[in-house]
């Protein structure tokens, strides 16, 4: 909670929520974790999850939902078509972004393959500040290309720039010279950039960005499921928001853009999707789409109950208190990480922290996937599941050389409201020991290798019996704790 001081003068993130449903979680001996990362071809998506302790894989479709929204799933009215469930979304939706036109979907990438297909031509261009794994993929599945113009602040692994979201925006503009605006598709704004660290956009940023979709006549396109964190990092990061409410800075926003969409498994804390069109012809292009791959225009592919637990999170979502807390537990975590000097990516932003494993495992070369073989070692040590993001989430190339990541990272992702102080002490001590034992980890090599997303289904081994030392570590370290 913001504004509350400890007398102690320590900085504690305070939650401004009680728990009132809670999930048994086990904790497996290090010997089990061993068994069970190893029948994993040590590829953290392959873990079962009742052999997981803290899942910080994701924060997709994972938040903890308020009592409300759970409430709410109990009144939904399942008609096909005109459903008041659906009225309850567009009419919250309306209200929030001030745009009048909503289509549903079933989650973000739908809107992205409905986006793409609408705007994108062969051959045009789609300037954004990053991308994201699937926007990219639809973007050039319908024959465009990307271009990124993050900030050159943005991939600075440590700093202290408050916004590493931003676009360069004289950037943009050299594109619309070197191309043409023509051949731009639209521009794409990602809020709370997730590859990068979850790093937010400010709002002086999006106002030049706005400018120059002006002058060049372009379209604006918002992805906003990474939003919440980024209205909480507005408000209390950016002197021109500070006085305002977040759903002042909300509307801030929404009025600069012409498109907004974005996955509800992460905004509203739900399951599903939605685009929100200004313009009535481009809405109408998107609309024959729909009832195509989602399902009839008063559902889109959600389930009813999961749209009303949509509609009351995104109404909590302009709710201060209900947004702080994913942040500041991510600060809390990446602050004492970076204090016991272990490589993370500073500062911290939202959807989780991000540990740096080219310098944690400097030693491992990234051929031997550096990234994975610390997701592997820490499910190792601790039972946390976090997601590689560096080289094993590349593809080859078509001549089968293997494209080395531009940074090595371990993702571990906050979902919202789900773990406690103490569980985050937890992961904190068990990097922290890793780390102080970090000589002990080796690398990995495929021995199994799909040749599309081979980041979700390939297994791989240990290059050493590395992982074995590791656990004799562990057992001479701490005795027979879990
Ligand atoms: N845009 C952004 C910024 C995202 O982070 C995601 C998903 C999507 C679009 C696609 O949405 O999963 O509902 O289809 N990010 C998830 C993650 C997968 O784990 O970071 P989706």
């Amino acid at each position: 909670m913001p504004g509350v001081r400890f007398f102690s003068g320590e900085t504690v993130p305070l939650e401004m929520h009680k728990v009132r449903v809670v999930q048994k979680l086990t904790l497996p001996d290090i010997e089990a974790r061993l068994a069970a990362i190893t029948a994993a071809g040590n590829n953290t998506f392959l873990l079962q999850n009742r052999d997981v302790f803290m899942d910080m894989l994701t924060d997709s479709g994972v938040n903890a939902m308020s009592d409300r929204q759970v409430a709410a799933m109990m009144v939904a009215d399942d008609s096909y078509a005109g459903s008041a469930t659906y009225t309850r979304l567009e009419t919250r939706l309306r209200e929030i972004f001030g745009m009048e036109f909503i289509l549903p979907a079933h989650q973000g990438r739908a809107c992205e393959n409905i986006v793409s297909q609408v705007m994108v031509t062969p051959g045009s261009i789609v300037p954004m500040n990053y991308h994201f794994t699937t926007t990219k993929a639809h973007i050039v599945l319908n024959g465009g290309s990307v271009e990124e113009i993050i900030h050159a602040r943005g991939l600075e692994v440590t700093s202290d720039e408050p916004f590493k979201g931003d676009m360069d925006v004289a950037a943009l503009e050299r594109l619309v010279t070197e191309h043409g605006a023509e051949r731009i598709a639209f521009v794409r704004v990602e809020a709370g950039t997730n590859l990068i660290g979850g790093q937010p956009v400010s709002l002086a940023n999006l106002q030049e960005v706005r400018a120059a979709c002006d002058r060049h006549g372009l379209t604006l396109v918002y992805d906003a499921s990474l939003m919440a964190d980024n209205l909480y990092f507005l408000k209390t990061r950016e002197a021109a928001c500070r006085d305002l409410s977040i759903r002042e800075i909300t509307r801030k926003i929404a009025d600069l853009c012409d498109v907004i969409y974005f996955s509800a498994r992460k905004l509203g804390c739900a399951r599903g999707g939605a685009i929100c069109v200004r313009d009535e012809a481009l809405y109408n292009r998107m609309r024959g789409l729909v009832p195509l791959y989602e399902g009839f225009l008063t559902y889109g592919g959600m389930s009813v109950r999961e749209i009303e637990a949509l509609t009351v999170g995104l109404g909590e979502t302009m709710d201060e208190d209900m947004i702080s807390q994913g942040p500041q537990f991510i600060a809390y975590m990446v602050d004492e990480l970076d204090r016991r000097g272990i490589p993370v990516i500073t500062p911290a932003g939202g959807l989780g922290c991000h540990i740096d494993a080219m310098r944690f495992l400097d030693h491992v070369p990234q051929p031997q996937y550096s990234a994975g073989a610390l997701a592997s070692a820490l499910y190792i040590a601790s039972g946390v599941r976090g997601m590689e993001r560096g080289t094993m989430s590349e593809q080859r190339a078509p001549d089968g050389t293997e494209p080395l990541a531009n940074m090595e990272l371990v993702r571990l992702a906050m979902p919202r409201r789900v773990f406690t102080l103490s569980q985050v002490k937890y992961a904190i001590d068990r990097i922290d020991w890793l780390w102080q034992n970090r000589r002990l980890v080796g690398g990995l090599t495929f021995v199994e290798e799909p040749e599309i997303l081979r980041f979700f289904y390939g297994r791989l081994a240990p290059v050493s019996d590395w992982q074995q030392k590791l656990v004799a570590k562990f057992r001479a370290d701490f005795g027979d704790s879990l």
